[in-house]
């Protein structure tokens, strides 16, 4: 039961965010929750790939440790249901719960688009940035004030690429990094104090 439910989500939210449609607020909300399950819950729950999904009772069982980790989902049944769902999705699938988020093409993201990827009081991100080929790039970041971020670099295999702290300095990161096989991949911000990110650009700086 539970995995045709849950199909059938995935399938009408797929629907409604296909190309060319406008992201409704629930869309976004979703968002919301992948973001949130991808910086926080992560921590514990990343790459837990049991293959079995947990029960819908479990969904119960759980709220004090939803809320004891994540405090803002208190009294909001929706998002502690849609954090379930998405772990339950990792579980049985091994992947990152799919975003629908465009990359631009330019690989610049301004601050309107990265807002709805980071959560709302921390401020942490998790940008899906789309698929690389092997060669060297950098990442560049333009934040509201200076501040040390840790950053984490993710392909869509769980594979951390970069995982490194880094200190501003006029209010800029560089990061460069390589990909050394091809496939979608993840970038991850948890700043130290919750600061804005106005700006994300992804250079390359070799082919092979
Ligand atoms: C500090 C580590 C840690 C963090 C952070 C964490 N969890 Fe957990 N969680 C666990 C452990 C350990 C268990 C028990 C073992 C298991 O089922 O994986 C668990 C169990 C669960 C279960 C029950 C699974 C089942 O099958 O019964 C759910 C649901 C859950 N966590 C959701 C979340 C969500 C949502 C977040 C983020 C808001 C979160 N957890 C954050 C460690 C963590």
């Amino acid at each position: 039961m539970k995995v045709h439910t849950f199909t059938g989500f995935f399938l009408i939210s797929g629907l409604l965010l296909s190309p060319g449609h406008t992201a409704s607020a629930a869309d976004e909300a979703f968002i919301e929750s992948v973001v949130i399950f991808n910086t926080i819950c992560a921590k514990c729950h990343e790459a837990q790939c049991s293959g079995r999904l947990s029960f819908d009772d479990a969904l119960a069982a759980s709220t004090g440790h939803i809320l004891r980790h994540y405090g803002e989902a208190s009294g909001k049944k929706w998002l502690q249901k849609e954090l379930f769902e998405i772990l339950n999705y990792m579980k049985e699938r091994c992947s990152y719960y799919p975003m629908n988020t465009p990359v631009p093409l330019t690989r610049v993201w301004g601050s309107d688009v990265l807002a709805k990827l980071s959560t709302l009081l921390e401020k942490n991100y998790f940008i899906p940035i789309g698929n690389f080929t092997p060669g060297s790039y950098r990442i560049e970041l333009e934040l509201e004030k200076d501040t040390r971020i840790t950053a984490h670099l993710i392909t869509e295999e769980f594979d951390m690429i970069v995982e490194d702290c880094y200190e501003s300095s006029n209010r800029r990161i560089n990061i460069p990094f390589v990909v050394e096989s091809s496939g979608i991949h993840y970038f991850r911000i948890y700043p130290r104090k919750p600061v804005r990110i106005t700006r994300l650009s992804i250079t390359t700086l070799n082919d092979q």
